[in-house]
């Protein structure tokens, strides 16, 4: 054994320099999951206003094998009982996009009123695999930007960072995005010789503020979508989780292929299985009149990265799908009504314990996983930690949907996860908190 350090580490053992990988695993978004992750792991006492998971009443193992059952019997009817396939397409190797195209179609149909062909499906693992192999698709070369409203979910950020994409800002307003601040970004970029290639929006129940689009929005970010020829990523894990009446998703309005629309089984299906999927029915031509879809080109992609989607997890999923005539509205009617429940509670409880506080609001969407609660004072990762160990409960820096680390007086609560018991003590934990620091 060679000579050791005053660490106790072989001198001559591998050392690496972090500036010298790759640029985004020394930027601040990248230690955000981890971060948010670690301190609840330190603080498993303290109730998490800060976790973005659903609840885990609902989730039973048992479901597992029925399941797997469904699939395998609706693959043997759709094989003509040839068991050898059916084995073959749930245990090898498979299709790179994906065995439950057919079935994700159909919910989009039931559920979204959005007409899929099933070629144009790729089925990834979890959204945030399909987020990125949309932005590797997109991004040529270093004057390609991605726009996104600020603040946006941490995984964006992360994928923008890992192919190399600048990420524009865009100004949210009180309906998710602010259109004329998009028009003004868009010719920025332009004007300084760099191509908007795309601009990233949650129009139902924002991650992390909760806001929904209304009609009038969606049908006008569509037209400047059109009119500055820029596509948009419509990421929706959450629209499921409010008024059926709502706003068609912009998918659903889109009559130009100008939507890619990404899509998470974790909050409808089981965040486990790591399913979901993204709808990419853009033409792309190679010039010599061959023409294919941008599916076909993530899927190109996928087959590089992680090869294809387990089938077996596909089988789960699809099997919850088949159980419910492959309407998630269907299977989640119990989570449907738990999170709404949720929401109202935190609602009614942060009037009761904010009401009449000078320099705390909130904003009210109508729902999803997630609102935005102001504060007086400035809410970064420091308090937070203060907050988790002195009063026992977890909130999430807005911060990290900045993708930097300057403190604001803003902090994303969620309610998705946990018991209306749960919900009173976190609040009541989160006033006191708020209460001493006003007084500090
Ligand atoms: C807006 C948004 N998109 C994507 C994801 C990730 O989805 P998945 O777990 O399917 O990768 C999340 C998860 O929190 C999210 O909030």
């Amino acid at each position: 054994m060679g000579p050791r350090s005053a660490d106790g580490i072989a001198a001559d053992y591998a050392e690496l320099l972090i500036g010298d990988l790759h640029a985004s695993l020394a930027s601040p978004v990248s230690e955000s999951m981890n971060f948010l992750n670690e301190i609840a792991l330190r603080y498993p006492e303290a109730v998490s206003l800060a976790a973005g998971r659903p609840y885990e009443g609902f989730f039973d193992l048992d479901d597992l094998p029925r399941h797997l059952s469904l699939y395998r019997r609706h693959l043997t009817e759709r094989l003509g009982g040839d068991e050898e396939s059916v084995r073959r397409t749930v245990l090898q190797y498979g299709r790179t996009k994906g065995v439950i195209h057919e079935l994700v179609a159909e919910h989009l149909r039931l559920d979204e009123g959005i007409t899929a062909d099933p070629q144009d499906l790729v089925v990834t693992v979890g959204c945030q695999e399909a987020l990125y192999l949309t932005l590797r698709a997109l991004r040529r070369d270093e004057r390609d930007v991605l726009l996104a409203v600020a603040p946006s979910y941490v995984g964006v950020h992360g994928a923008a960072g890992l192919v190399d994409m600048t990420l524009v800002p865009v100004r949210d307003a009180a309906d998710g995005i602010d259109l004329d601040d998009l028009v003004a970004r868009i010719r920025g970029v332009k004007a300084e010789g760099r191509n908007p290639r795309a601009c990233y929006v949650i129009p139902d129940f924002a991650n992390p503020s909760g806001t929904r689009m209304s009609l009038e929005t969606r049908r006008r970010l569509l037209r400047i979508a059109a009119e500055e020829d820029l596509l948009l990523l419509e990421d929706n894990p959450y629209g499921l989780f409010g008024d059926p009446d709502g706003p068609p998703t912009l998918k659903a309005l889109d009559t130009a292929a100008r939507v890619v629309y990404l899509g998470s089984f974790a909050k409808t299906g089981l965040p486990g299985a790591r399913v979901g999927y993204v709808l990419a029915d853009q033409r792309v031509t190679d010039g010599d009149g061959r023409a294919g879809t941008l599916a076909d080109q993530l899927a190109k992609v996928k087959s590089m990265l992680t090869v294809n989607t387990s089938p077996i997890a596909q089988a789960v999923i699809g099997g919850k799908l088949l159980a419910h005539g492959c309407s998630l509205r269907d299977a989640n009617v119990r989570e449907i009504a738990t999170y709404r429940d949720n929401l109202t509670r935190m609602l009614a409880g942060l009037e009761r314990r904010f009401g009449d506080v000078p320099g705390v609001s909130w904003n009210a969407p109508a729902g999803g996983f997630f609102l935005l609660l102001t504060v007086p004072f400035l809410a970064g990762d420091d308090l937070l930690e203060r907050c988790a160990s002195t009063y026992g409960v977890l909130w999430t820096p807005v911060h990290h949907f900045y993708a930097d680390t300057r403190p604001r007086n803003v902090m994303r609560l969620s309610f998705s996860h946990l018991r209306p018991e749960e919900i009173e003590t976190g609040l009541d934990r989160l006033a006191r908190f708020v209460r001493d620091q006003q007084h500090n």
